[in-house]
């Protein structure tokens, strides 16, 4: 897991592209901001107030962003292999840094914790199903036991004709939320030249392959699925 040969992981590489990233999320993603809302309660079911989260794929910043304003107790240690996505994490997060480590690189660069909870969010989709497992294995690793882990990707049906179908209605919610119609399409074609997107119940399933307890649906939006699961 060292070396980032997919090209849509090398993608967040990209400077440019890192600093305009912060603006897509919640075009693409219907109900972003409610759903990190729920993220919070997931965890904060569990969490003590002076909680130390895990959170993979950090880059960017934004849900440690909206789970730090929401918790001015919780610590946060955030991993991700793109640097540009790093900076604007921490561009982003400002004065909140004091209480964020950010770690440059794939899970095995975080600390072993033990942590409260952890978070993939917009993330995990782009791991194939082996690379997939065991990283999710190696955040459970790094968990209290019965701390929740919650995950957020891209997870819809893999069938033609229902694959374009929901294809179709990514495209459409973008165009909708005011992104630029060629924009939304070339989005489009990127996701479905991906082959590591699966149905919802393969992604069930390696979520508890990956040692994950209790694994329960709890956010679907079009091409949108996010569950939470519990360390042994
Ligand atoms: C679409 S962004 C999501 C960022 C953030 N979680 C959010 O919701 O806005 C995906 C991020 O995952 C990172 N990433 C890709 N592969 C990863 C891996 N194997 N482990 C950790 N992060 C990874 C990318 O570098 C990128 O910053």
């Amino acid at each position: 897991m060292s070396e980032n040969t997919n090209p849509f992981v090398a993608m967040f590489e990209d400077p440019e592209r890192a600093r305009s990233y912060a603006d897509g999320p919640a075009k693409f993603t219907p109900g972003f901001s409610d759903m990190h809302r729920m993220v919070n309660v997931l965890v904060q079911e569990r969490a003590p107030d002076d909680a130390h989260i895990l959170v993979h794929g950090a880059g960017g910043g934004l849900e440690l962003e909206a789970l730090a304003r929401a918790n001015p107790g919780w610590r946060f240690t955030g991993v991700d292999p793109a640097k540009p996505m790093l900076v604007e994490a921490e561009a982003r997060l400002g004065e909140l840094m004091e209480r964020v480590d950010l770690h440059h690189g794939y899970i095995d660069t975080a600390p072993d914790g033990p942590f409260d909870a952890a978070t993939s969010l917009l993330t995990l989709h782009f791991l194939d199903e082996e690379e997939r497992v065991e990283t999710v294995r190696r955040i459970v690793e790094r968990l209290r036991s019965g701390a929740p882990f919650v995950a957020v990707h891209s997870s819809f049906p893999q069938d033609e004709p229902d694959r374009d179908m929901w294809m179709s209605r990514y495209e459409a919610f973008a165009v909708a939320s005011g992104v630029d119609p060629e924009m939304a399409h070339n989005a489009r074609q990127g996701v479905s030249g991906m082959s590591t997107i699966f149905e919802s119940e393969v992604d069930m399933r390696i979520l508890r392959d990956a040692g994950l307890t209790r694994v329960a649906p709890f956010y679907a939006a079009f091409t949108w699925r996010g569950w939470v699961g519990y360390s042994p």
